[in-house]
């Protein structure tokens, strides 16, 4: 049976999900989400992604990076130079994990079967503006097509803050974030290989 392709990104309001080659947040109950989810599957990460990782490669899991550089190196890695070459060497697995980053999920998205997404959010919908000041973002994640995918688990909100400097006075903002997963519905024609 073929493996399921699926994409895991933590996003916030505005598809933002990486500044500067980092994440702009940290919430460790998501990092033990995403190692339950991901543990003893193949993640295939862009290269900057595994920079972003410290170059460490991630454990009791087959790591996957993509480089057009033939030169390139990653300890404790397998590099590849294309997709295709990432699904071939991925091995006998039920599902293969898109792990980033920005250039990653919008090659992938168009061959995955399914999105885990952790949605940074505010409660109160009309607060969302706050949160695109405490996540600036150069890197997004590509929309969802709703006409393509469904979603068919939306976890509870998890409450998380962040400490932000004022002039006078430590303020922390409070934000939320839940897990949804999308399936596929319906897919368009592409072009790119998935794996045999
Ligand atoms: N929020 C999240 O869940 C999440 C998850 C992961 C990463 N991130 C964030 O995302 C950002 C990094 O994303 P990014 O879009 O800048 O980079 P990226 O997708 O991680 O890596 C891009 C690199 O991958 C290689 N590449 C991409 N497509 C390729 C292809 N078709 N064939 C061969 N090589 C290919 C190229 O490497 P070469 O230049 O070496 O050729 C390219 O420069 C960081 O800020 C990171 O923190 C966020």
């Amino acid at each position: 049976m073929k493996p399921k392709i699926a994409l895991i990104a933590v996003v916030a309001p505005g598809n933002i999900i990486g500044y500067e080659n980092e994440m702009p947040w940290h919430l460790p109950r998501d990092l033990l989400y995403f190692r339950r989810k991901t543990s003893g599957h193949p993640v295939i990460m862009g290269r900057k992604t595994f920079e972003s990782l410290k170059c460490k490669a991630l454990s009791n899991r087959k790591n996957i990076v993509v480089t057009r550089n033939l030169e390139y190196t990653a300890p404790g890695c397998e590099v590849v130079h294309s997709f295709k070459e990432a699904f071939d060497i991925s091995g006998n697995t039920n599902r293969i994990f898109v792990i980033g980053g920005g250039q990653l999920y919008t090659t992938a998205i168009s061959l995955a079967d399914e999105i885990y997404l952790t949605k940074i959010e505010n409660k109160n919908k009309s607060r969302t503006g706050e949160l695109f000041e405490l996540f600036r973002g150069d890197t997004f994640f590509p929309e969802i097509n709703k006409l393509e995918w469904e979603i068919v688990h939306q976890g509870r909100p998890y409450i998380a803050t962040r400490r932000i400097q004022c002039p006078d006075q430590k303020k922390h903002i409070v934000f939320y974030f839940r897990h949804i997963k999308y399936i596929r519905i319906s897919k368009k024609e592409n072009t790119e290989k998935r794996p045999t």
